[in-house]
């Protein structure tokens, strides 16, 4: 009976350290997802601000979907940014700050789903007199938390 109590614990204790490296592991990859993240944002900002400067001819389905893509987005930021995955290795720009300053960070979060949730709404109506003035809002919630919470180490 004791040996078996003996085994069941060692089982249990194998498991716990199996799930923290299992943890540590998935945490791993919160650079990669949160980088991706951004680039999907990156590349349809860029294509939407082609078309808000008229060096592309402005397509209404196409930016719609690229606004609706971009908010998206915008609602997977924090879970780029798990808790605990500060320090983690890698090729990073995050700042300690994301971590440190939750609420400030949480408050540029907000402020980035609610303005790309405006330009969607502008988007739909296909009019550039009310996408102009939305599209710069939600350049101005990127550059809010850029110039915060991301090293320019380039
Ligand atoms: C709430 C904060 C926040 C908002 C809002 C935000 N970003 Fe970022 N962004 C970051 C951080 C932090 C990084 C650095 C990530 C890293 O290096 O791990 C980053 C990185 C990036 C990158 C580089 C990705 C790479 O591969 O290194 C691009 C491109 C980018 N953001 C575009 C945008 C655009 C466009 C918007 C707005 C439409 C936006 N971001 C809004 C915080 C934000």
């Amino acid at each position: 009976m004791r040996l078996m109590k003996t085994a069941i614990a060692a089982i249990l204790g194998l498991s716990v350290v199996a799930g923290g490296l299992a943890q540590a592991d998935a945490m791993s990859d919160a650079i990669k997802y949160r980088k991706s993240m951004m680039e999907v944002t990156g590349y349809n900002f860029k294509m939407m601000a082609a078309m808000v400067k008229k060096e592309m001819p402005f397509d209404k389905a196409q930016f719609e979907k690229m606004a609706s893509t971009v908010h998206s987005m915008s609602m997977l930021t924090q879970d780029g940014f798990p808790k605990g995955s500060d320090g983690l290795a890698g090729d990073t720009k995050a700042k300690d700050e994301v971590w440190s300053k939750p609420e400030a960070f949480n408050k540029d979060v907000v402020a980035f789903q609610k303005a790309s949730a405006d330009l969607m709404a502008a988007a739909k109506t296909g009019d550039m007199t009310s996408i102009g003035p939305k599209f710069k809002e939600a350049a101005d919630s990127c550059k809010k938390c850029h110039d915060g919470f991301r090293s320019k180490s380039e």
